[in-house]
Protein backbone atom coordinates (compact mmCIF):
# COMPACT_ATOMS: atom_id res chain seq x y z
CA UNK A 1 0.00 0.00 0.00
CA UNK A 2 1.28 3.48 -0.76
CA UNK A 3 -0.61 6.70 -0.23
CA UNK A 4 1.51 8.01 -3.83
CA UNK A 5 -1.33 5.73 -5.72
CA UNK A 6 -5.27 7.54 -5.39
CA UNK A 7 -7.49 4.86 -6.29
CA UNK A 8 -11.58 5.40 -6.75
CA UNK A 9 -14.12 3.83 -8.48
CA UNK A 10 -17.09 5.74 -9.37
CA UNK A 11 -19.82 4.91 -12.09
CA UNK A 12 -18.33 1.59 -13.73
CA UNK A 13 -14.92 4.08 -13.70
CA UNK A 14 -11.76 3.12 -12.16
CA UNK A 15 -9.30 5.85 -11.79
CA UNK A 16 -6.09 5.54 -10.84
CA UNK A 17 -4.09 8.68 -10.07
CA UNK A 18 -0.05 9.40 -9.51
CA UNK A 19 0.25 11.18 -6.23
CA UNK A 20 3.40 12.06 -5.22
CA UNK A 21 3.36 15.86 -7.02
CA UNK A 22 6.24 17.25 -4.92
CA UNK A 23 8.35 14.75 -6.62
CA UNK A 24 6.77 15.15 -10.27
CA UNK A 25 4.82 11.53 -9.40
CA UNK A 26 7.78 10.06 -9.90
CA UNK A 27 6.89 6.11 -9.53
CA UNK A 28 8.31 4.63 -6.87
CA UNK A 29 8.44 0.42 -7.13
CA UNK A 30 5.27 0.66 -3.94
CA UNK A 31 3.59 2.88 -6.65
CA UNK A 32 3.88 0.58 -9.83
CA UNK A 33 2.91 -2.60 -6.91
CA UNK A 34 0.07 -0.94 -6.01
CA UNK A 35 -0.91 -0.18 -10.13
CA UNK A 36 -0.49 -3.13 -10.71
CA UNK A 37 -2.58 -5.32 -7.71
CA UNK A 38 -5.57 -2.98 -8.97
CA UNK A 39 -5.47 -3.18 -12.75
CA UNK A 40 -4.88 -7.01 -12.45
CA UNK A 41 -7.72 -6.59 -9.87
CA UNK A 42 -9.95 -4.76 -11.98
CA UNK A 43 -9.89 -7.75 -15.04
CA UNK A 44 -11.89 -9.91 -13.33
CA UNK A 45 -14.39 -7.41 -11.39
CA UNK A 46 -17.17 -6.64 -13.49
CA UNK A 47 -17.92 -3.17 -11.45
CA UNK A 48 -15.51 -1.77 -13.21
CA UNK A 49 -16.10 -1.60 -17.19
CA UNK A 50 -12.89 1.56 -17.94
CA UNK A 51 -9.38 2.38 -15.99
CA UNK A 52 -8.80 5.85 -15.95
CA UNK A 53 -4.74 7.01 -15.66
CA UNK A 54 -3.53 10.60 -13.99
CA UNK A 55 -0.97 12.42 -12.03
CA UNK A 56 -1.99 15.22 -9.88
CA UNK A 57 0.09 18.27 -9.73
CA UNK A 58 1.89 19.79 -12.96
CA UNK A 59 2.75 17.24 -14.84
CA UNK A 60 1.50 13.44 -14.85
CA UNK A 61 4.61 11.87 -13.94
CA UNK A 62 8.63 12.14 -14.54
CA UNK A 63 8.50 8.19 -14.77
CA UNK A 64 10.85 5.90 -12.97
CA UNK A 65 11.98 7.21 -9.83
CA UNK A 66 15.82 7.67 -10.72
CA UNK A 67 16.69 7.02 -7.12
CA UNK A 68 15.80 3.64 -6.75
CA UNK A 69 16.58 2.78 -10.34
CA UNK A 70 20.28 3.87 -8.60
CA UNK A 71 19.38 1.73 -5.18
CA UNK A 72 17.57 -1.43 -7.43
CA UNK A 73 21.40 -1.38 -9.19
CA UNK A 74 23.17 -2.44 -6.06
CA UNK A 75 22.94 -6.21 -4.48
CA UNK A 76 21.49 -4.84 -1.63
CA UNK A 77 18.19 -5.05 -3.62
CA UNK A 78 16.75 -8.10 -3.54
CA UNK A 79 12.75 -7.83 -3.62
CA UNK A 80 10.43 -7.91 -6.25
CA UNK A 81 10.74 -5.54 -9.00
CA UNK A 82 6.65 -4.60 -9.26
CA UNK A 83 7.47 -2.57 -12.50
CA UNK A 84 7.29 -5.91 -14.25
CA UNK A 85 4.45 -6.39 -12.95
CA UNK A 86 2.63 -3.13 -13.81
CA UNK A 87 3.68 -3.67 -17.35
CA UNK A 88 2.72 -6.38 -17.72
CA UNK A 89 -0.66 -5.69 -16.40
CA UNK A 90 -1.34 -3.07 -18.94
CA UNK A 91 0.15 -5.36 -21.58
CA UNK A 92 -2.83 -7.59 -20.92
CA UNK A 93 -5.77 -5.58 -19.53
CA UNK A 94 -8.56 -6.29 -21.54
CA UNK A 95 -10.47 -3.21 -20.15
CA UNK A 96 -10.52 0.21 -21.63
CA UNK A 97 -7.45 2.27 -20.54
CA UNK A 98 -8.18 5.78 -20.91
CA UNK A 99 -5.14 8.54 -20.18
CA UNK A 100 -5.47 12.07 -19.18
CA UNK A 101 -1.48 13.43 -19.53
CA UNK A 102 -1.04 17.36 -18.21
CA UNK A 103 2.79 18.42 -18.72
CA UNK A 104 5.55 16.03 -18.81
CA UNK A 105 5.21 12.33 -19.34
CA UNK A 106 8.63 10.82 -19.25
CA UNK A 107 10.16 7.60 -19.65
CA UNK A 108 7.08 5.45 -18.29
CA UNK A 109 5.07 7.95 -18.49
CA UNK A 110 5.15 8.07 -22.41
CA UNK A 111 5.80 4.31 -22.84
CA UNK A 112 2.75 3.53 -20.66
CA UNK A 113 0.17 5.47 -22.84
CA UNK A 114 1.53 3.22 -25.73
CA UNK A 115 -0.58 1.00 -24.21
CA UNK A 116 -3.38 2.62 -23.33
CA UNK A 117 -6.93 2.76 -25.64
CA UNK A 118 -7.67 6.86 -25.62
CA UNK A 119 -5.09 9.22 -24.47
CA UNK A 120 -6.35 12.44 -24.07
CA UNK A 121 -3.59 15.40 -23.79
CA UNK A 122 -3.89 18.73 -22.63
CA UNK A 123 -2.27 21.32 -24.67
CA UNK A 124 0.92 21.62 -22.13
CA UNK A 125 1.79 17.79 -22.71
CA UNK A 126 5.13 16.62 -23.78
CA UNK A 127 6.08 12.84 -24.06
CA UNK A 128 9.75 12.07 -23.82
CA UNK A 129 11.46 9.04 -23.27
CA UNK A 130 15.04 10.04 -22.27
CA UNK A 131 16.16 6.25 -21.51
CA UNK A 132 19.19 6.52 -23.47
CA UNK A 133 20.07 9.94 -21.80
CA UNK A 134 20.02 7.70 -18.45
CA UNK A 135 22.35 4.72 -20.12
CA UNK A 136 19.38 2.80 -19.68
CA UNK A 137 17.17 0.65 -22.69
CA UNK A 138 13.54 1.81 -23.73
CA UNK A 139 10.81 -0.50 -21.96
CA UNK A 140 7.25 -2.02 -21.76
CA UNK A 141 7.23 -2.91 -25.46
CA UNK A 142 7.75 0.78 -26.63
CA UNK A 143 11.16 -0.64 -28.70
CA UNK A 144 8.42 -2.50 -30.61
CA UNK A 145 5.49 0.22 -30.11
CA UNK A 146 6.86 2.99 -30.73
CA UNK A 147 8.49 2.29 -34.11
CA UNK A 148 5.10 0.89 -35.30
CA UNK A 149 3.05 3.55 -34.11
CA UNK A 150 5.27 6.71 -35.00
CA UNK A 151 7.93 5.29 -37.23
CA UNK A 152 11.38 4.72 -37.32
CA UNK A 153 13.22 7.98 -37.78
CA UNK A 154 11.02 9.72 -35.09
CA UNK A 155 11.08 6.42 -32.33
CA UNK A 156 14.90 6.64 -32.87
CA UNK A 157 14.76 10.31 -32.33
CA UNK A 158 13.08 10.47 -29.13
CA UNK A 159 14.90 7.08 -27.84
CA UNK A 160 18.25 8.49 -28.71
CA UNK A 161 17.97 12.09 -28.06
CA UNK A 162 15.30 12.00 -25.34
CA UNK A 163 13.42 14.49 -27.73
CA UNK A 164 10.23 15.44 -26.29
CA UNK A 165 7.10 15.49 -28.61
CA UNK A 166 4.38 18.15 -28.00
CA UNK A 167 1.00 17.31 -27.69
CA UNK A 168 0.30 18.60 -31.46
CA UNK A 169 2.85 16.04 -32.69
CA UNK A 170 1.69 13.08 -30.35
CA UNK A 171 -1.94 14.05 -31.72
CA UNK A 172 -0.67 14.21 -35.34
CA UNK A 173 1.06 10.55 -35.39
CA UNK A 174 -1.74 8.78 -33.55
CA UNK A 175 0.03 8.70 -29.93
CA UNK A 176 -3.27 10.61 -28.80
CA UNK A 177 -6.65 11.06 -29.82
CA UNK A 178 -7.68 14.27 -28.11
CA UNK A 179 -5.58 17.38 -26.98
CA UNK A 180 -7.82 19.72 -24.50
CA UNK A 181 -7.21 22.90 -23.01
CA UNK A 182 -5.60 21.91 -19.61
CA UNK A 183 -8.57 23.32 -17.86
CA UNK A 184 -11.05 20.66 -19.58
CA UNK A 185 -8.44 18.08 -19.40
CA UNK A 186 -10.29 15.73 -16.49
CA UNK A 187 -13.58 16.76 -17.66
CA UNK A 188 -12.98 15.24 -21.02
CA UNK A 189 -11.80 12.42 -19.87
CA UNK A 190 -14.01 11.87 -18.08
CA UNK A 191 -16.30 12.22 -20.77
CA UNK A 192 -14.59 9.60 -23.04
CA UNK A 193 -14.76 7.11 -19.55
CA UNK A 194 -18.18 7.80 -19.25
CA UNK A 195 -18.92 6.93 -23.35
CA UNK A 196 -16.69 3.71 -22.83
CA UNK A 197 -18.52 2.41 -19.96
CA UNK A 198 -22.03 2.22 -21.15
CA UNK A 199 -20.82 -0.01 -23.98
CA UNK A 200 -20.77 -3.42 -24.11
CA UNK A 201 -17.80 -4.09 -22.49
CA UNK A 202 -17.67 -8.32 -23.77
CA UNK A 203 -17.77 -6.71 -27.61
CA UNK A 204 -14.62 -3.70 -26.53
CA UNK A 205 -12.79 -6.50 -24.53
CA UNK A 206 -12.68 -9.22 -27.90
CA UNK A 207 -11.76 -5.60 -30.22
CA UNK A 208 -9.27 -5.18 -27.79
CA UNK A 209 -7.88 -8.42 -27.75
CA UNK A 210 -7.80 -8.69 -31.94
CA UNK A 211 -5.92 -5.24 -32.00
CA UNK A 212 -3.16 -6.16 -29.64
CA UNK A 213 -1.29 -9.42 -29.34
CA UNK A 214 -0.88 -9.66 -25.94
CA UNK A 215 1.83 -12.67 -26.11
CA UNK A 216 3.67 -11.03 -28.77
CA UNK A 217 3.93 -7.42 -26.07
CA UNK A 218 5.10 -9.46 -23.52
CA UNK A 219 8.38 -11.00 -25.33
CA UNK A 220 8.86 -7.73 -26.29
CA UNK A 221 8.79 -6.63 -22.76
CA UNK A 222 10.59 -9.91 -21.36
CA UNK A 223 13.75 -9.17 -23.69
CA UNK A 224 13.51 -5.29 -22.97
CA UNK A 225 13.56 -6.62 -19.12
CA UNK A 226 16.59 -8.59 -19.60
CA UNK A 227 18.66 -5.76 -21.40
CA UNK A 228 17.30 -2.97 -18.86
CA UNK A 229 18.53 -5.29 -15.68
CA UNK A 230 21.65 -5.63 -17.15
CA UNK A 231 22.28 -1.89 -18.13
CA UNK A 232 21.60 -0.87 -14.74
CA UNK A 233 24.61 -2.26 -13.48
CA UNK A 234 26.79 -0.75 -15.79
CA UNK A 235 29.44 2.06 -15.35
CA UNK A 236 27.44 4.39 -17.63
CA UNK A 237 24.20 3.52 -15.71
CA UNK A 238 25.45 4.49 -12.33
CA UNK A 239 27.62 7.74 -13.86
CA UNK A 240 23.88 8.85 -15.09
CA UNK A 241 22.47 8.45 -11.80
CA UNK A 242 24.99 10.04 -9.87
CA UNK A 243 24.39 12.96 -12.15
CA UNK A 244 21.03 12.94 -11.14
CA UNK A 245 21.69 13.23 -7.64
CA UNK A 246 24.50 15.91 -8.24
CA UNK A 247 21.85 17.59 -10.51
CA UNK A 248 24.87 17.42 -13.13
CA UNK A 249 25.54 16.47 -16.54
CA UNK A 250 26.20 13.28 -17.16
CA UNK A 251 30.00 13.12 -18.59
CA UNK A 252 29.89 9.52 -20.17
CA UNK A 253 32.67 9.67 -22.96
CA UNK A 254 35.12 8.24 -20.46
CA UNK A 255 33.39 4.92 -19.67
CA UNK A 256 33.52 2.06 -21.97
CA UNK A 257 30.28 0.44 -22.52
N1 LIG B 1 12.94 10.40 -9.88
C1 LIG B 1 13.15 10.88 -8.64
N2 LIG B 1 12.93 12.16 -8.30
C2 LIG B 1 12.48 12.98 -9.27
C3 LIG B 1 12.25 12.55 -10.59
C4 LIG B 1 12.49 11.19 -10.88
N3 LIG B 1 12.25 10.67 -12.09
N4 LIG B 1 11.83 13.59 -11.32
C5 LIG B 1 11.78 14.66 -10.50
N5 LIG B 1 12.19 14.29 -9.26
C6 LIG B 1 12.29 15.13 -8.08
C7 LIG B 1 13.48 16.06 -8.19
O1 LIG B 1 14.67 15.41 -7.80
C8 LIG B 1 13.06 17.16 -7.25
O2 LIG B 1 13.27 16.71 -5.93
P1 LIG B 1 13.83 17.76 -4.79
O3 LIG B 1 12.75 18.82 -4.70
O4 LIG B 1 13.94 16.89 -3.57
O5 LIG B 1 15.14 18.26 -5.32
C9 LIG B 1 11.55 17.24 -7.44
O6 LIG B 1 11.16 15.98 -8.00
C10 LIG B 1 11.13 18.32 -8.40
O7 LIG B 1 11.81 18.12 -9.62
P2 LIG B 1 12.51 19.30 -10.44
O8 LIG B 1 13.59 18.68 -11.30
O9 LIG B 1 12.90 20.40 -9.52
O10 LIG B 1 11.28 19.79 -11.37
P3 LIG B 1 11.35 20.53 -12.76
O11 LIG B 1 9.95 20.93 -13.06
O12 LIG B 1 12.44 21.54 -12.79
O13 LIG B 1 11.79 19.37 -13.80
C11 LIG B 1 11.68 17.21 -14.86
C12 LIG B 1 10.94 18.29 -14.05
C13 LIG B 1 10.73 16.04 -15.06
C14 LIG B 1 12.10 17.79 -16.22
C15 LIG B 1 12.98 16.80 -14.13
O14 LIG B 1 12.66 16.58 -12.76
C16 LIG B 1 13.60 15.53 -14.67
O15 LIG B 1 14.25 15.55 -15.70
N6 LIG B 1 13.39 14.40 -13.94
C17 LIG B 1 13.98 13.13 -14.33
C18 LIG B 1 13.18 12.47 -15.40
C19 LIG B 1 13.76 11.13 -15.77
O16 LIG B 1 14.87 11.01 -16.23
N7 LIG B 1 12.94 10.06 -15.56
C20 LIG B 1 13.30 8.72 -15.85
C21 LIG B 1 13.07 8.44 -17.28
S1 LIG B 1 13.52 6.81 -17.76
Amino acid sequence: MTEHIKIESKDHVLTLTFARPDKKNAITNAMYGALADAIIAAETDAATRVIVLRGEGDMFTAGNDVGEFAMMATDAFNGERHVSRFVEAIARSTKPLVAAVQGRAVGIGTTMLLHCDFVVLAEDAQLSTPFVNLALVPEAASTLLMPLRVGYARAYEMFALGEAMDARAALQLGVANRVVPLSRLHAETASVAARLAKLPSGSLAATKRLMRNAEVLTAQISAESECFAARLKTAEAREAFSAFAEKRPPEFTKLAS
